[in-house]
């Protein structure tokens, strides 16, 4: 129990998932045991050049400047993105799973890593792929999430791409919101019609209930003189389950200027605090506000989910145990080893998580 008191449940599912990759054809995408871990995924439309600011929301999330983003598609494969807490003090640094032995102390150098990453798999094209990207962020300024950035819905190709785009981005998203354990942050633009918005569309397809749907307005600061979004906030033109957060994100301008994320939240926080409109809300909107409800909410979800979680890492023993038999035991072989380590570590997650199942609640 202290490795769970210490991490905490969403950072045990981390190391689960983290394992899962590892794993291939044992646990990767599309097995079972990784359909039946939470995460949340970011969902977003991107109109000609506009685009909704998903990679940018992602970044204030976690605090820190890494991600590539700007006009036109920049996000062109997924980006399972782990953040882990570590104590107060200690460095923040970033892990590939592409890279397992390098650790990135500088977060310019991981925007390039991804940019890197991406055109190895996609070349320096207008082109998608489907492969995800695996980066960990541990720091002692982010909150434990497992976050999945991914290329914004369009409604038509752009030069350089084939007409299929379309469908090919829309079948990509839908492949991971469409699993009941994940969690949807639909991003739709302030100064675009929420009734026109494709991150609300996709979302009621695949959650129509809302239960599992936070919508989140950007772009406040872009709406015409005049007008406010209260009507989505307090959420008369859109109901979901969820309170609806404003954000204010970082303008291109902003970007070019090198404002600095600290800088940016704290005029965000100002942007709400002390505007007419949104004044009696501002406690419930912002980066940082958005960044606590989701981990709180994932939490809840890990919880519940727990029994689930519980029943995929046995199969997935089972699943170890019966391969190891067939290859025999695992000395002299990397496979072999590896499976072994893994077969481990599942035994390991059984007893923490069957821990959390008698013991309630044991904080973390
Ligand atoms: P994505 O394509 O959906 O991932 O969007 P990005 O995060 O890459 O953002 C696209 C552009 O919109 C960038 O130039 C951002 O600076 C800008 N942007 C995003 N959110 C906001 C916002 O809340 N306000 C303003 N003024 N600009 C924003
Ligand atoms: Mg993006
Ligand atoms: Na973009």
């Amino acid at each position: 129990a202290a490795m769970a008191t210490m991490e905490g449940l969403i950072g045990l599912v981390n190391r689960i998932q983290r394992a899962c990759t590892a794993l291939g054809d044992h646990g990767g995408e599309g097995s079972s045991l990784w359909e039946a871990l939470p995460s949340v995924a970011v969902v977003g439309g991107q109109l000609e050049s506009q685009s909704s600011g998903k990679s940018s929301v992602l970044e204030s999330i976690v605090g820190r400047d890494f991600l590539p983003r700007g006009s036109g598609i920049v996000t062109r494969r997924p980006l399972v993105l782990q953040l882990q807490k570590i104590e107060d003090g200690k460095a923040e640094y970033g892990e590939f799973l592409h890279a397992p032995r390098k650790r990135f102390n500088d977060f310019a150098a991981i925007r390039k890593e991804i940019q890197d990453e991406t055109d190895r798999i996609t070349g320096k094209t207008k082109h998608i792929s489907n492969i995800p990207i695996h980066l960990s962020v541990y720091s002692p300024h982010v909150v434990n999430l497992t976050l999945i950035d991914l290329p914004g819905l369009t409604k038509v190709a752009v030069e350089g791409q084939p007409d299929s785009i379309v469908q090919d981005i829309e079948n990509m998203v839908r492949s991971y919101v469409e699993k009941p354990s994940c969690i949807i942050l639909a991003i739709s633009p302030a100064n675009q019609d929420i009734a026109t918005s494709d991150a609300i569309k996709l979302a009621r397809e695949v959650d129509p209930t809302g239960e599992r749907t936070f919508g989140v307005l950007t772009k406040l600061d872009l709406m015409d003189q005049g007008t406010n979004a209260l009507d989505v906030l307090e959420g008369r033109s859109y109901r979901l389950q969820h309170p609806w957060v404003g954000i204010v994100n970082r303008s291109q301008a902003d970007i070019n200027k090198n404002v600095d994320m600290i800088n940016a939240r704290r005029k965000e926080q100002e942007y709400f605090s002390t505007s007419p409109d949104y004044g009696h809300l501002a406690s419930t909107m912002g980066s940082e506000y958005l960044a606590k409800l989701l981990s709180k909410h994932l939490e809840t979800v890990i919880r519940q989910r727990i029994p689930s979680i519980i029943a995929m890492i046995n199969k997935t023993i089972n699943e170890l145990e019966t391969e190891l038999n067939r290859i025999g035991r695992p000395i002299g072989s990397d496979t072999g080893a590896q499976l072994y380590t893994i077969l481990e570590m599942c035994r390991a997650f059984d007893r923490i998580f069957k821990e959390h199942l008698d013991g309630g609640r044991p904080g973390g």
